[in-house]
Formats: C-alpha cells, structure tokens, sequence
C-alpha cells in the first residue's frame, strides 16, 4: 500500500484526544492503570442524560426529517436558543442570529476558517479545551495562550490578556464554565475582558456549552450579556 502523507498544513495540528498522549493513556489503562481524562467532556458518563422531553420529540419527528433544512438550522431550534438567551437577560436576539451546528466542534471550525489568515493570533486559555488550539492551527494562524492557573482560581487576569493582544491578535476565547479546570468566571472578569476584546477590536468568542454544569453555588455570566 502507498504511504499517506501528512499535508504541510496539519503538521502544527495537535488535538489531545486522538493524538499521542491520548495512545499512551490507552496504553496505561490497558495495563490496568486507572487515568483521569482531562483533555474531554463528557458529560454523558457522570449522569448528565438528555432531558426526556427532547428524546421524545427527537424520536417523533425523525420521520419529518428527511432533506435540508433551513441553512442556519432547524427554525424551532433556532427560536429555542434565541428564546434561552433573553431568559438569561441578553437583549436584542432573535432566531435570526442564532446558527445551529453539529455539535460545537463544527461551528468552532467554520467561524475560525471564515475569521482567520495565516500570521493572525488568537488569544487562548491556558490549559485550553485542546479542539480550540488545534482549530486555530489549522488556519495558519498561531495561539497565544493567556494563564489561569491554580493560584488566581483558575480564573484569567484581563490585564495579562491585555497585555498579550498584539496587532495581529484577531479574538479572544473564553471558556467559561472552563474545560477542563472547571472554574467558573466571575461577572467582573468576564467584563473587563470583554472591555479588553472591545479596546483591541477583537472577536470575543466565548465558549458556553457547560453553563448548565456548575458546582454548587457558582453563578454563570454570560459573556453577550456585556
Ligand atoms: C469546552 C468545550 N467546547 C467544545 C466542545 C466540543 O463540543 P461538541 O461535542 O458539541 O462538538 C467540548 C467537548 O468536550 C468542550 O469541552
């Protein structure tokens, strides 16, 4: 068989949950090593289950499902989305905003592709959910990564993020409730680094999709709110 070479484009890729950190934690596991897996979430394996109102309506409407919908996604779902933002207090949304993907990995993908060129920054979180790092290499554009680390909570500094926006710097990501630290920002932080993305004219990409998964206590803010 002819040998599958790499393309130049991918050879900064790196993407912890197939990669060889990943092969070795098999390894270890298949040892009988027991690994905590940081570099995923999986809500699924600790009890999260689909609410049952949307497996039924899922399972109902399969038959009406055949052919493409409407290029943003299905309209009821777009609605929904619109509908759970303003409940959390952010103004101005409408269905008509809202892009569905298949999964969040998919729109992370698309909206990289459709804002970067090769030399551009991006602004991540140190540690990051590693799909962000490896999407932002695959444009050609480079990750600068900003702390948060055990001493600060986990929580970013705005000033450090600051610091690091250079002019080539085109977004910054938040991940917020955070993968894999867990750490949940507090209202002050997400709006002074939303002040920071406004004064640099940058993108404020903010990863949401844990905002119903919360320790006991936290508050979640979201980031359209400022
Ligand atoms: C912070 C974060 N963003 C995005 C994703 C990807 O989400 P999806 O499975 O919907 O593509 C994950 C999955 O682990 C994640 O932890």
């Amino acid at each position: 068989m002819l040998p599958i070479a790499t393309p130049d484009h991918l050879s900064r890729v790196r993407y912890e949950i197939r990669g060889p950190l990943a092969r070795r934690a098999h390894e270890m596991e298949n040892a009988g090593q027991s690994v905590i897996k940081l570099n995923i979430g999986n809500p699924a394996m600790f009890g999260f289950a689909t609410p049952d109102a949307l497996r039924a309506a899922v399972a109902e409407h399969l038959p009406q499902s055949d052919g493409y919908c409407h290029q943003k996604g299905i309209g009821p779902a777009r609605e929904a989305v619109a509908a759970a933002m303003r409940a959390k207090g952010v103004a101005g949304v409408d269905a008509d905003d809202v892009f569905m993907g298949n999964g969040v990995s998919e729109l992370i993908l698309m909206t990289l592709e459709a804002l970067l060129r090769p030399g551009d920054e991006v602004l991540l979180p140190a540690p990051d959910y590693p799909l962000w790092t490896a999407a932002v290499a695959l444009t050609g554009a480079t990750p600068v990564y900003y702390a948060c680390t055990e001493e600060r909570g986990f929580v970013p500094d705005p000033d450090e993020i600051d610091r690091l926006a250079s002019p080539r710097c085109r977004a910054v990501v938040l991940i917020n409730p955070n993968n894999p630290t867990g750490a949940v920002y507090p209202a002050a932080v997400v709006r002074a680094i939303a002040q920071v993305a406004e004064r640099h004219g940058l993108v404020l990409m903010s990863d949401e999709i844990y905002d119903r998964i919360l320790y006991d206590g936290a508050t979640h803010e979201p980031a359209a709110l400022h």
